[in-house]
């Protein structure tokens, strides 16, 4: 018996090892409905041998709003939290170290990067909670706004001349206040209608150019949305932000 024990263990010591540190782990559907986990997820497996099955809830590791504060999108800081086995510990390590960041930085769907690494910045901007729904948000920013502001890559070259991307504007200490109020403030007063919150156009008045007609929901998705963007870097030149 111990004979057969002994030759178990110098056989498979990897394998068992291995099996010591497999996993399952649950993220809310925002999450897995972006494709992150299976691009972050084998990363890790290939660098720790862990192997990580993905559950819909309840798993050892849960991505969600408790724990250790890992990466920022959509709006908001992810957490990962679960059981303290092997296998969470090295993933939570392996999430925090550099190599991990860079998968995080790394996974861009349609060439931009929806998770960033760095959380403290992000958790800073992010402090306040925002309701609206960052995705739409990116639609309706690039319909509305989109028009005059540079939003992000997509309409990179469609931005007018001097308006403010939505980057430049988001270095903006009270940016969040500028954004919830940009009905009132220049030039868009003149073309810009909340549903419920501003006075109809008067009719003697009509704007001279096509009118930005959004709901106050609308409004709080646009927010959401630029909550997730990243600020410029006013290191560079301006003319390419
Ligand atoms: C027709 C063009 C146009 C559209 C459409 C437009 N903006 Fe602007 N916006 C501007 C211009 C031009 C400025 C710069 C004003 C200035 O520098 O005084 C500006 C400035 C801003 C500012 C900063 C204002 C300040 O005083 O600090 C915010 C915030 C803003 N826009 C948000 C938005 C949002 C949100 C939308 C879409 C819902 C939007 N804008 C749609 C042209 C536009």
């Amino acid at each position: 018996m111990k004979f057969i024990f002994v030759l178990c263990c110098a056989l498979l010591p990897i394998c068992v090892h291995a099996q010591d540190r497999d996993f399952t782990l649950s993220a809310p559907p925002e999450i897995t409905d972006t494709g992150f986990l299976p691009y972050v997820l084998p990363r890790f497996s290939l660098k720790h041998g862990a192997r990580v099955s993905v559950i819909e809830m309840g798993g050892d590791v849960v991505i969600g709003p408790d724990g250790v504060p890992v990466f920022a999108g959509l709006g908001t800081v992810w957490h990962v939290s679960g059981a303290d086995g092997a296998g969470p510990a090295l993933f939570t390590k392996w999430l925090l170290s550099d190599i991990g960041k860079r998968t995080i930085d790394g996974f861009q769907p349609e060439g931009r990067a929806l998770f960033s690494s760095q959380v403290v910045a992000e958790e800073l901007a992010v402090e306040a909670i925002f309701e609206g729904d960052p995705v739409l948000g990116e639609t309706l920013s690039l319909r509305h706004c989109g028009r005059c502001h540079v939003i992000n890559e997509t309409n990179r070259m469609k931005g007018m001349g001097q308006t403010p991307s939505f980057a430049l504007m988001r270095t903006f200490d009270d940016w969040e206040d500028r954004f919830s109020t940009f009905y009132v403030l220049n030039p868009h007063p003149s073309f810009s209608q909340v549903e419920g919150i501003t006075p109809p156009f008067r009719a003697h008045l009509p704007p001279a150019i096509v009118p930005v007609e959004i709901s106050q929901d609308d409004l709080d998705a646009i927010l959401a949305y630029a909550a997730t963007i990243k600020p410029a870097d006013l290191g560079e030149p301006l003319q390419s932000q």
